[in-house]
């Protein structure tokens, strides 16, 4: 039979998906380079559904019905490239390509161009979940044409997560913005993983708790506010014994944790756009620095802490601070990614909808949590929202909290211990809601030593002052 779906490289997220598909009635055309895990794919998994296996990439293209949809799921850079250029000559007018690797944004921009040239559609689509998400149902976050995504986009709301029966796909918007919006999810997914790791450590070493203990205290968590799939997992990994030597899991894993490049991508960018992701920024570099071995090897023991004990008094009270303290610096991180979001949708005209980002970020995906129903809101109540802390459910919710997440970061400091994801977020808090920052200093610094010129909190127009002369003001 024609297949009305495509997969090609069948790695186990490829793999997956493909199952996923074919478990949804699908017919599903599937070709790996080697044919080894095509084989073992229909060996292991033929009954499923309807797969149509392939040995070359023209069988594989001969036995797509058109117009043909060709999900691409190899290693993103080189690997994509190549299969590219493999499909295009094969495929027609009005095809499909989609992209469903974690591309770098300006790649899915470059690619989607080059083939639309060709007349044809490339659906550049994060999609997020990991192996359990890809064959039971992921996020998918497509980007690419409005005309693909009217024949594509069906399917992938069908294999998609479901919250509530909404489907946790959406077209996102043109060329690279599907991957893009995917590339923040990454971003704060690290923060959300650095910010949940700074609350284990003050758990651990203020109250002196075991990961047993720390594992209930998540699982409490884990029925309120904070409710999501990474401080469920968190508990999950902190139960974990060791097998081989009998203590917590958590203390036989090398400290040094490593990144696959989502996360920086997602740095350079808002470099790039100015948008301060400080929270986001400081958990990638909390990777860099744990993976800094000489430097950390250099300072172990030869800097001084000069630091007081961190004494715990009321154990309660600090376990709901560092509770408070980890849901506001959350809804920062988020806060500061749906800036960066409406920055580069702004630039690039994407037009991307803050809001339906976070619907479907509801399930599937590595960040997916019950508080994404209060961004939803948030957006809904004004598409425009210029700052998401500001929407009054989070006023509320982060204001309830701002006195626990002061003492949490202050203690923290007096006892030596690093917050930087905890502190970064509170200090962008303080430094947005200023009514005055010390920039004014800055923009005078500048104006001293290189004319840069500044504005004034009085009169319109731009100045310099003559700094090396009569220090008289002129209008710049
Ligand atoms: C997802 C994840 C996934 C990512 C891993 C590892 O949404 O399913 O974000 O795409 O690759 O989480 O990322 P790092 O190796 O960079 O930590």
């Amino acid at each position: 039979p024609a297949a009305q779906i495509g997969v090609t490289g069948l790695a186990v997220m490829g793999r997956n998906l493909a199952r996923n598909l074919a478990r949804h009635g699908y017919t599903v055309a599937v070709h790996n380079r080697s044919q080894a895990k095509t084989d073992s794919l229909i060996a292991d998994h033929g009954d499923e559904g309807t797969f149509v296996p392939s040995v070359t990439t023209e069988e594989f293209v001969a036995s797509l019905e058109r117009p043909r949809k060709v999900i691409i799921m190899v290693k993103a850079g080189a690997a994509t490239d190549a299969v590219i250029e493999e499909l295009v000559p094969l495929l027609d007018e009005g095809d499909i390509v989609i992209d469903a690797g974690n591309a770098h944004f300006p790649d899915t921009r470059r690619r989607e161009a080059a083939l639309r040239e060709k007349g044809l559609h490339f659906v550049g689509s994060g999609v997020s979940g990991g192996e359990e998400g890809a064959l039971n149902g992921p996020s998918i976050m497509p980007g690419g044409s409005r005309e693909s995504y009217e024949v594509l986009g069906p399917i992938l709301e069908d294999i998609s997560a479901k919250v509530d029966g909404v489907p946790c796909c959406t077209y996102v918007g043109p060329d690279g913005a599907g991957h893009f919006v995917k590339m923040v999810h990454n971003g704060i997914e690290y923060a959300d993983m650095q910010l949940i790791a700074e609350a284990y450590d003050l758990l651990k070493q203020g109250l002196g708790a075991s990961a047993a203990e720390i594992a209930d205290i998540f699982r409490t968590w884990n029925e309120g506010d904070l409710e999501s799939f990474l401080i469920e997992i968190t508990a999950e990994v902190l139960s974990q014994v060791d097998a081989e030597t009998g203590s917590a899991f958590v203390d036989v894993v090398l400290d040094q944790a490593e990144q696959k490049g989502t996360g920086r991508w997602t740095v350079q960018n808002a470099l790039d756009l100015g948008v301060p992701i400080t929270g986001i920024a400081e958990a990638t570099f909390a990777r860099a620095l744990s993976g800094s071995v000489p430097q950390r090897e250099a300072a172990r023991g030869t800097l001084p802490a000069h630091a007081g004990a961190f004494e715990v008094s009321d154990r309660d009270a600090f376990i709901e601070d560092v509770r408070l303290a980890l849901y506001a610096s959350k809804v920062v991180a988020y806060s500061q990614g749906f800036d960066q979001i409406a920055a580069a949708s702004a630039e690039n005209g994407w037009d991307i909808d803050r809001g339906a980002m976070a619907r479907i970020w509801r399930g599937g995906c590595i960040i997916r949590a019950r508080f994404l129903n209060r961004i939803t809101e948030a957006y809904e109540r004004d598409a425009e929202l210029p700052l998401l802390l500001a929407d009054e459910y989070f006023t509320g919710a982060v204001g309830n909290g701002v006195a626990a997440w002061r003492r949490v970061v202050a203690q923290a400091a007096l006892a030596g211990i690093p917050t930087p994801a905890f502190a970064s977020s509170l200090s962008y808090y303080d430094g947005v809601r200023a009514e005055r920052l010390p920039a004014a200093l800055i923009q005078a610094q500048r104006d001293f030593f290189g004319a840069h010129t500044y504005k004034r909190v009085d009169k319109p127009g731009t100045f310099h002052t003559e700094w090396s002369g009569d220090r008289a003001e002129h209008t710049a």
